[in-house]
């Protein structure tokens, strides 16, 4: 079988392991041996777009400190599959338990964090759940985040494929979206887009948010990150969580052991003691 040396660009291992060191530094994202194949396929486009002979060209064009081809690698190297209402069961209890937790507290204004948006099908799902269940929803602003540039401008412009939304309930399809027939695309309507503020961040660097959150949903974020940096990453939630906030994770991530400011309040939904 042919070798990652043996291939169109030539990869060796301790150009691997410097693209994997370099992941990690700067996004937190673990890059093991078993993704060698991914990161060759989603690199080698960029080295064929700038005519590299092979990886080690491009771990010395990064290591050079080039600040556009940094950003693209980073994009390159985050996996952003996302879907409207995904793991639908965070929305009901957003319309059941906590809208009416909010009810009863009587204040006026509330603040939910997506932290790790990809293409913005989390964020547009929040503010179709506010919209359509919580009874003010002008008292609830969604800040989304991501740290690929590529899905924040994708989550900003709102226009998806029809078929990312056609298993949705129709009175969600009119209300939400406008369909352009032609490009059998949607386009989110402005209500909900006005709804949420867009930004770039890394979760590893600074967090300039001044406000804590009500709810952050930061969801099939963690799975790319080992213990230690999740570990970090949850006490920073905690910090920047309000009074007896929630924090939301994907289905595949256990925080239990990690925090014990936080209590398990449902299926992937923890929230703070205090
Ligand atoms: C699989 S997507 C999750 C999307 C959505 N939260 C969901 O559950 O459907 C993971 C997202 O985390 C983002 N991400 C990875 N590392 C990050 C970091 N250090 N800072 C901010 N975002 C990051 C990726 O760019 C990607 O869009």
């Amino acid at each position: 079988m042919e070798t990652f040396e043996q291939r169109e660009f030539p990869m060796r291992d301790e150009d691997f392991w410097s693209l994997s060191r370099i992941a990690y530094q700067h996004t937190g994202i673990v890059l093991g041996e078993h993704k060698k194949n991914l990161v060759y396929g989603r690199l080698s486009r960029r080295l064929r777009r700038l005519s590299l002979k092979n990886f080690a060209e491009y771990v010395a064009l990064l290591e050079s400190g080039n600040p556009e081809e940094f950003d693209e690698f980073v994009n390159t190297v985050t996996t952003n599959l996302t879907s409207f209402f995904r793991e639908n069961h965070h929305f009901d209890f957003l319309k059941t338990t906590i809208f009416s937790d909010w009810v009863q507290s009587g204040r006026p204004n509330f603040l939910i964090w997506s932290a790790g948006c990809s293409t913005g099908e989390e964020p547009y799902s929040i503010a179709i759940t506010v919209t359509d269940h919580f009874p003010k929803p002008k008292a609830v602003k969604i800040l989304a985040t991501d740290l690929d540039a590529n899905v924040l401008r994708h989550a900003r412009n709102g226009i998806y494929e029809y078929s990312r939304i056609e298993g949705l309930e129709k009175s969600l399809l009119s209300q939400h979206f406008q369909r352009d027939k032609q490009s059998n695309t949607v386009l989110v309507k402005s209500h909900l887009r006005e709804k949420i503020v867009f930004n770039r961040l890394n979760l590893l660097g600074n967090w300039p948010m001044k406000k804590k959150f009500d709810v952050i949903f930061c969801r099939n974020v963690l799975i790319y990150f080992d213990k230690e940096t999740q570990t970090r990453l949850v006490a920073r939630y905690v910090d920047q969580l309000s009074s007896r906030g929630y924090l939301i994770i994907g289905h595949s991530e256990n925080i239990t052991r990690l925090n014990t400011d936080l209590e398990f309040v449902g299926q992937t939904i923890y929230r703070r003691r205090t």
